[in-house]
This record gives structure tokens, sequence and C-alpha cells, in this order.
């Protein structure tokens, strides 16, 4: 709070397209689509119609019990995208899709047949939200550390086989040593693990780092031969950001648990889905009295506002192959990062980038390493770009480009270019 003394809040008051509009008459480009959920930009037209049209009938009802036109079809579309996943369980954001998930995972080992399996583990600097459970999966202390006692241990996984992106030699195959390494130590808790969780190939808020997804395939063959579930985070990843319409489908896996949110309403709602399997839905499937169900509700899971600009959303990736773009634009976003990084001595370097993601970190030219982190260069570097007329907000000293989907040319090199002044200012200044 006391960084708004010297930075006081945009106040927006209207959003179009990539644009904020503010009370003081700025106009500041969205790069980051608001916390990386407006995959369409903002006010959409055909998903503001859908929403208006659903308004007109009914905002919310009660989804114990009940259904709708717009959720059955949904449903109906969401398990289209992953054919073996059959089943979806609504939410209303990710953190909780994340722990629906989990909860689910362990109750089925519970009462299917390995009671012993209460643990789970995740991959080094991943994120996965901010609940308790969500904050112990994941692995940024900065979050999570004041609420250490409350978290269970979550196990990471460490050496994780980084990537600049498709191009890099090591996209396709992580190497065997770097493989059996995490392997040995996956071993050693085999038996008592529920699920591994990842955010998949992309880990956003610990630092936009990729990572091959040759290491998925190996990950997803483990685990089915160790009885052991994959619940995939998708919850930026999914719906075209990483240039496929979700994330796993680089390593061509199927995981037991995929969270969805974010890009699901194209960011018009609160909502998120947790697909899973039959096998998972049967494990549940009983009379009441045998107390197998998932007791799990949340008063808005299911909105129908937002399931109506999830349903029109889903209807525009199609129509306008916004995920068929992502992968062919892809290569020019990062493309822009590695001008900037060229142009500005040094200053920026581990360009990397996959689909409508690029990130590089801030370097001190004149060392080639970080900055101490005190320094808040990245903090700096987003005051020069909002002054310049771009919304950055950079994770620590990472900068990244996340701009919606479907954001035109011009704007990626306006945002490239103000990327490239905010930068500069810092580093020479
Ligand atoms: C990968 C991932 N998982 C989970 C979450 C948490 O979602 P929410 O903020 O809707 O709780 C986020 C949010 O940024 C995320 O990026």
């Amino acid at each position: 709070m006391k960084d708004y003394e010297g930075f006081p809040p945009l106040h927006v008051v209207r959003a179009e397209d990539s644009f904020l509009y503010t009370s003081d008459s700025r106009r500041i480009i969205d790069a980051i689509s608001s916390w990386w959920c407006k995959s369409l930009g903002h006010g959409n037209l055909r998903v503001s119609q859908a929403v208006k049209a659903q308004l007109r009938k009914f905002e919310h009802v009660i989804m114990a019990n009940t259904c709708n036109d717009v959720l059955v079809e949904l449903s109906e579309r969401l398990c289209a995208i992953v054919p073996e996943l059959s089943k979806v369980f609504y939410a209303d954001n990710g953190s909780t899709a994340v722990e629906i998930a989990m909860k689910m995972s362990l109750q089925y080992h519970r009462q299917c047949g390995s009671p012993e399996r209460t643990r789970f583990a995740s991959l080094e600097n991943g994120y996965h939200g901010e609940t308790v459970l969500a904050l112990a999966a994941g692995d940024c202390s900065l979050y999570s550390s004041p609420f250490k006692s409350l978290m269970p241990e979550v196990r990471k996984i460490v050496g994780l086989p980084y990537v600049s992106g498709p191009n890099d030699e090591g996209w396709e195959d992580m190497g065997d040593d770097g493989w059996e390494n995490i392997r040995s130590s996956l071993d050693e808790h085999a038996g008592s693990l529920a699920a591994v969780l990842f955010e998949p190939v992309l880990q956003g808020a610990g630092g936009m780092r990729i990572y091959s997804p040759d290491f998925l395939g190996r990950l997803s063959s483990w685990a089915s031969a160790n009885g052991v579930h994959l619940i995939a985070d998708e919850i930026l990843t999914g719906f075209g950001r990483t240039g496929r319409m979700l994330a796993c489908m680089h390593a061509g896996i199927t995981p037991d648990f995929v969270c969805l949110s974010k890009g699901l309403t194209a960011g018009w709602g609160p909502m998120s889905a947790v697909l899973t399997s039959d096998i998972v839905y049967d494990c549940f499937y009983s009379d009441y009295n045998d107390g197998r169900a998932f007791m799990h509700s949340n008063t808005y899971c299911g909105h129908a506002l937002s399931a109506a600009a999830a349903l029109e959303a889903l209807k525009i990736y199609e129509d306008e192959r916004i995920v068929e773009s992502v992968s062919e634009r892809g290569d020019e976003l990062v493309g822009r990062m590695r001008r900037i990084a060229e142009n500005t001595s040094g200053a920026l370097t581990n360009v990397r980038g996959l689909g409508f993601v690029a990130a590089a970190d801030i370097t001190n030219p004149d060392t080639g390493k970080p900055f101490p982190a005190e320094m808040r260069k990245g903090f700096e570097c987003y005051k020069n770009a909002v002054a310049l007329g771009a919304l950055l907000r950079p994770i620590g000293d990472t900068i990244y480009f996340l701009p919606p989907l479907n954001t035109p040319e011009n704007i990626l090199d306006k945002i490239a270019e103000i990327t490239q002044d905010a930068v500069n200012s810092v580093i020479g200044g």
C-alpha cells in the first residue's frame, strides 16, 4: 500500500479491446491481459451480447439440483476438448479449482483402494493460487511464507528442464540424465503420492518459465505406472495461450484432472472448472448413505452469467481460429522481446517465449548478473511503462508480454516500443 503513495492506482473509467481508459484521460495498453485472463481483450462485443442475453433470463440460480441450457452446452463443449475427460465440476476461481482437484484425488484414493496415498508432489517454481492447499502446492515463498504453519508439506520436483521455447534443442528431448534424477526422487515417494500437480510447460507467477514438454511425457508414463494422479493446472495456459488449446497437448498427455479458469470466460466472470474422467466419477457414485459423494460446494459455482460468457468465448475461439493464430504469431511476439534485448545493451537476458507469452529478465549490463532484488528494477520499469502508456507489471525483475490473444500487430509494436524505452530509462538512470 505504501507504494501507492508515490504511484497512485490507475482510476479506470472504461476498458475496451487492448486499452484501459483512466479518469485523467490516459489510454493505457493492457499488455498482461488483466492478470492473464482477458484473452479476447476488454469488452468483446459477442461475449457482451451473450452475457446480456443471459441477464434477461436469470443471472444465477443455485447449481445443486438445477441445470440450465447454458451450463449443459458449456459442459459438453469443455468435455469435447479432452474426450477422455467427460465430467466437469464447476467452481468460481482458479485457486478453488486446484483445491477441488487435490481433494478429489485424495478422496478417490481414500475410498477406491489406496488410502495410504495422502501426499502430493508439485514442481519447483510452480504457482497454483492463494488458498492454503494451493499455496502449499505452489513454490512461491513470496506469497506463502507467512502461512507455512498451515500448509501441508508438498514435495517439490527440482531440476526441471527449462528451455527458451519450442526452438530450443531441449524442447523435444530433456535428456535421460535429467529425467533419471527426477525419477529416482519420485520413486522414493511413489507409494504415498495421491497426485502430482503442475502448470503444463509454462509456469507463470514463478517467473514465466518454460520447460520441455518431454518432461511431462515422461512424468505421465511414470504416474500411470505408479498409480499416481496427474493434476494439470491449465488456469493460465488453457484456451490457446501457449499455441495449443491446452498446454498439455504439447506433450500429448491426458491428465486425470484439468483445472481451467481465466480464459475459460475470456476474463468475463469468476468461474473455474475441473475436468476429470469417468473412472474418477465412478469412484464417487453411490447411494447417498454410503458417504462417497464429493461434498464440495461454492455458492457461485456454475454462475450463469459467467457460463454464458464462457460458452460464447469458446465459440469465438473456434470461429476466429484464435488458437491457430497464436501458434502462427508466437514467434513474432518473442522476436519483439529479442529485439528489445538487442537494443538495450545487455539489460535484458534469458529471452524466452511460447505462444502469446514472451519474457526476459532485467540484468545489470555491467556485470551480466541480476540486480539486487531490493533495487526493484522491475517495479521501476513498470512505473516507467505506465507513464509511457502500457501496463506491463513485471514479476520481480522478469518483464513479460501476455497480451490478449487477438491483439493487433500495431499494438504489439507499441508495447515493444514502450518496453524498450522503459528498460532503457531504468538501466540508464
Ligand atoms: C497457474 C495458476 N493457477 C492458479 C491460479 C489462481 O487462480 P485465481 O487467481 O483465480 O484463484 C493462477 C492465478 O494467476 C494461476 O496462474
